[in-house]
């Protein structure tokens, strides 16, 4: 513990010194949430980074998250703690794939959530988060088909929360799809009186028994708000530290010991105060990728809260 303090003290006098702010994923190690300027999902994060007026940015996440920020800010440095921290259902979907399918689907509107490479977005017409795909969707207008990449289980939630018709491409998060129907049940019936939370993410089949559909940062609200005193919650266990800490009244258990992504927890004090160090790795976009995918950035930052 000892260890811990001195590491997060030499790592705040870093942040001031390199004139730096922190930014964490809701599923980042305990430590590293606990001292970040900002806790957010995918969607708070990026307009923060797009607010920001620190030169450097600390990002305490995976990679697609990094480049987002680097996108919506080119004059900062943005910094990835650990490079090899990535997203699987990101790696699902090659800029090749989806070239390919626009070559075949010229009048399709191409969503695309942030989970993603900067190649791929680059080549979209908006972008999406978990937060605001329901609302990214109802903008589209009605004539119009959409492909969405690369989850094929926000997707389906999608097409039934927004009504509209959706196609999509097969990938899936590996964390959020061990996330089993049969693992829920068992939960629901270990917790009978806990109202159930879950990611879009997560299988159809486990997003049908949920008694609410958000994104982490959503379920922190959402939590916040409710009058009920026990949740189970079906995402990444990282957002269990967030929910206990802002709510101490309240239980949550997690829906599955599985819900662990490996990759959110690479990163640790150690790793961040290197960075900061050493300001690197740096996470850069070429320019006329950057160009392109900060369109389909600001197409989805301009849609507003509630499209019905
Ligand atoms: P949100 O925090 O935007 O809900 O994202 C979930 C996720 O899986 C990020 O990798
Ligand atoms: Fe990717 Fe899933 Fe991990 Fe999020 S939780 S970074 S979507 S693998």
């Amino acid at each position: 513990m000892a260890r811990q303090d001195g590491l997060k003290q030499e790592i705040r006098e870093l942040l001031r010194e390199r004139n730096a702010v922190m930014l964490a994923h809701n599923y980042q190690r305990d430590e590293i949430q606990e001292i970040a300027d900002i806790t957010g999902d995918s969607l708070g994060l990026s307009q923060e980074a797009a607010r920001c007026k620190e030169d450097v940015i600390v990002f305490c996440g995976v990679h697609f998250m990094a480049e987002s920020a680097a996108i919506l800010s080119p004059d900062k440095t943005v910094l990835l703690p650990r490079l090899e921290a990535g997203c699987p259902m990101a790696d699902m979907i090659t800029a090749d794939d989806l070239r390919a399918y626009r070559a075949s689907h010229p009048e399709s509107v191409v969503v695309t959530y942030v989970n993603s490479s900067a190649e791929v977005k680059a080549l979209s017409d908006v972008c999406c988060t978990s937060g605001n795909a329901v609302n990214v969707v109802r903008s589209v207008p009605e004539d119009k088909g959409i492909y969405m990449v690369p989850d094929r289980n926000l997707a389906h939630y999608v097409q039934k929360a927004s009504g509209r018709r959706l196609t999509w491409w097969d990938g899936y998060c590996p964390t959020h799809e061990r996330l089993t129907i049969e693992a829920t049940v068992r939960a629901r019936e270990a917790h009978p009186g806990a109202v159930l939370v879950v990611h879009p993410e997560c299988p159809p089949e486990v997003v049908e028994m949920a008694d609410a559909v958000l994104s982490t940062s959503g379920m922190v609200s959402y939590c916040r708000r409710s009058g009920a005193k026990e949740f189970l919650v079906g995402t990444e266990m990282g957002l269990l530290y967030r929910l206990r800490k802002e709510n101490p009244g309240k239980i949550f258990h997690l829906a599955s010991r599985a819900l662990i992504c490996p990759n959110m927890k690479i990163t640790t004090l150690e790793d961040v105060r290197d960075a900061l160090v050493a300001l690197s790795p740096v996470v850069t976009v070429p320019p006329d990728i950057r160009r392109k995918a900060l369109s389909a950035l600001e197409a989805m930052l301009r849609v507003p809260r509630d499209v019905s």
